[in-house]
């Protein structure tokens, strides 16, 4: 066995998000050790990018709100697909993780008599949105790690994981390199979170940045963990279409919930068009009605551009096929319009969305408070992975949780913005207690070390071939491929298209050679996360092929309806005995009457 330098904790977190973080820290609050490892800098992580706010019941801004409509909003908004549970949870504990947050230093905007302030968002009732600016994500990952640091935890930074390591059933630890000088490091644990975020980087347009490879869905699923709902994927309604170089930035959807309306190149607010059944008793009936809805007019209802992301990402990509779309390949985010309504109109749009105006008027020359965006559709977050237990977050195997954008359950087949922080304030707390838990019941395990062997001479191959393809080329045809054959529009001819592609590039990426030593080596780092990409769009599309209807984030051409017969289950993934993918239909567990009583009377 190789000797490698081994580190012991009893819990081992990978992934320093949000999720990540408020894992650790409940895990450090156990008592028990606690090691943090990540691929990027402490506090570098895609949490940020969720601009606009949390979502969390605390009824400051209209007290009709309680956790109870803020569950049937996220399973309507997952179109029942939903771990049931974990919707019910998440809706319970929101408010008082975002309290613990605010008692820890975070910074919110406040309502006039001084309560943290909430805004509107897609799918949800009421104002909900807890948040500052839209800096919402950048201010929890600030005040978590802050609070984290003091809490006794062993950062790791620049680590990326390269095998999950198991001693019998139990998982055990993980065999990691450092990105700055490529040497191995083996952490022994007792239990390990898994708190890795998305599969962004898997497309070519996406809000996420380097760092999002799926990593934890890929080490969880090799590891012999099951994976669920990968078809679902999150296109957000808006990024950012120009010029080139910024394509998929993320655009918050708190422009639109500050009165930012969508028109085509007509000036049409498209939105207006077509407006899904089960949404038409709460959408406004016209755009002063929709005005007054953002200004808390509580007798009125919410404009469409505040329907569900996926429904706003289809009807722009419908308007740009058509040919109504802007110069670009987008439609128009315009906030600029408010002055025709608000007195400093343009001192408003500055102060509620700050990174909005800097971002545009850097990047794209762009003044918001005068003119409109051009905004499209970016791939933005995935609301399948790690299957995991709603109440523990343990996934099948004994000592492995998941937590965050890489576990499942939560948000069905579409997220509701908002939800994905307060998922992972809710969840990374269970999973980092319940691992906590778990690591003080168990004994030490022993990893297996030839496990760790075979995932360092593996990661040290492209090292020995003498010639063969660079990475960068097999990643941007992956990214081409997901993109054009498996985005938001799916056919069935062309995801087994897909399929066929990402074969013959597993073949190219057996053969991928890199140039040079282990030292900050970015394309030895390409070359290694392309393993987790292939297998994570694999799942993807072999799950999309798999449902033969169109969902939430999932819409197929050749399907463009809801088959009832596909609501009783998720498609789950799992590695078989012959290391091929095998599909499953996992039987949805039926909700409880109370919590259908809940779901009938919010309407
Ligand atoms: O639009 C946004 O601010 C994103 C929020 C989210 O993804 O939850």
């Amino acid at each position: 066995m190789a000797d490698f330098e081994t580190v012991h904790h009893d819990v081992l977190v990978i992934g320093a998000g949000g999720a990540g973080l408020r894992a650790a820290i409940a895990a450090a609050a156990d008592g028990v050790s606690v090691g943090l490892v990540c691929k990027s800098l402490l506090g570098k992580a895609h949490t940020v990018m969720a601009e606009g706010g949390v979502a969390a019941a605390l009824g400051n801004v209209d007290d009709r709100d309680s956790w109870k409509v803020h569950f049937a909003d996220t399973m309507r908004g997952g179109q029942y697909v939903n771990n049931w549970r974990m919707a019910e949870l998440h809706a319970q504990e929101a408010p008082a993780r975002v309290r613990e947050l605010e008692a820890w230093g975070a910074l919110f905007d406040r309502t006039p008599d001084g309560r943290i302030l909430q805004r509107n968002f897609g799918g949800h009732r009421y104002p909900r949105l807890a948040h500052v600016g839209d800096r919402t994500g950048l201010e929890m990952i600030r005040t978590l790690q802050d609070h984290g640091i003091h809490q006794g935890i062993d950062v790791h930074m620049e680590w990326t994981v390269l095998t999950l390591l198991t001693d019998g059933d139990r998982v055990a630890g993980a065999l990691a390199y450092d990105r700055e000088r490529g040497r191995f490091r083996l952490f022994a644990a007792r239990a390990v979170v898994l708190a890795t975020g998305g599969v962004g980087r898997a497309f070519r347009i996406t809000s996420n940045s380097w760092e999002y490879t799926g990593d934890g869905q890929s080490l969880a699923y090799h590891a012999g963990a099951v994976l669920q709902d990968m078809e679902f994927v999150q296109f957000h309604p808006t990024g950012m279409v120009w010029p080139p170089s910024v394509r998929g930035i993320l655009v918050t959807e708190g422009v639109r919930g500050e009165g930012g309306v969508l028109t085509n190149n007509q000036g049409r607010r498209f939105m207006f068009d077509d407006i899904p059944e089960n949404y038409r008793a709460q959408t406004a009936a016209d755009p002063d009605e929709g005005w007054r809805y953002t200004q808390g007019d509580k007798n009125a209802r919410r404009p469409p551009e505040l329907l569900t992301r996926d429904h706003v990402a289809r009807s722009i990509t419908r308007e740009v096929r058509e040919g109504r779309g802007s110069p670009h390949g987008g439609v128009y985010l315009d906030i600029a319009w408010i002055k025709e309504r608000l007195p400093h109109a343009a001192e408003h749009i500055k102060k509620k969305l700050p990174s909005m105006y800097h971002q545009f008027k850097q990047l794209a020359d762009i003044d918001i408070t005068a003119e409109p965006m051009e905004v499209g559709p970016t791939t933005h977050y995935i609301m399948g992975g790690i299957r995991v237990d709603g109440d523990t977050q343990m996934t099948n195997l004994a000592g492995l949780f998941a937590a965050g954008e890489c576990a499942a359950g939560l948000h069905g087949a579409n997220r509701l913005g908002g939800n994905s922080l307060s998922d992972l304030l809710v969840f990374g707390q269970r999973a980092g207690a319940h691992a906590a838990q778990f690591a003080r019941a168990h004994d030490e395990a022993a990893p297996d070390p030839r496990q760790a062997d075979e995932a360092a001479r593996i990661a040290l191959e492209p090292f020995s071939r003498p010639s063969g393809e660079g990475p960068f080329q097999i990643q941007q045809a992956l990214q081409g491929t997901m993109q054009e054959l498996v985005g938001i529009v799916r056919r069935d001819d062309e995801m087994t298209e897909a399929l066929s592609q990402i074969a013959t590039l597993a073949d190219r990426v057996a053969r991928v050679a890199v140039d040079g030593n282990r030292e900050y080596n970015p394309g030895w780092h390409t070359a290694l996360d392309l393993g987790n990409l292939l297998t994570v769009s694999e799942a993807i599309t072999r799950s999309a092929i798999e449902r033969r209807e169109s969902r939430g984030g999932h819409f197929r051409d050749d399907y463009p309806d809801k088959d009832p017969s596909f609501a009783q289950f998720n498609i789950t993934v799992r590695k078989g005995a012959d290391g091929h993918m095998e599909l499953h239909h996992e039987t949805i567990r039926p909700i409880p009457d109370a919590l259908q009583q809940v779901i009938a009377e919010a309407g």
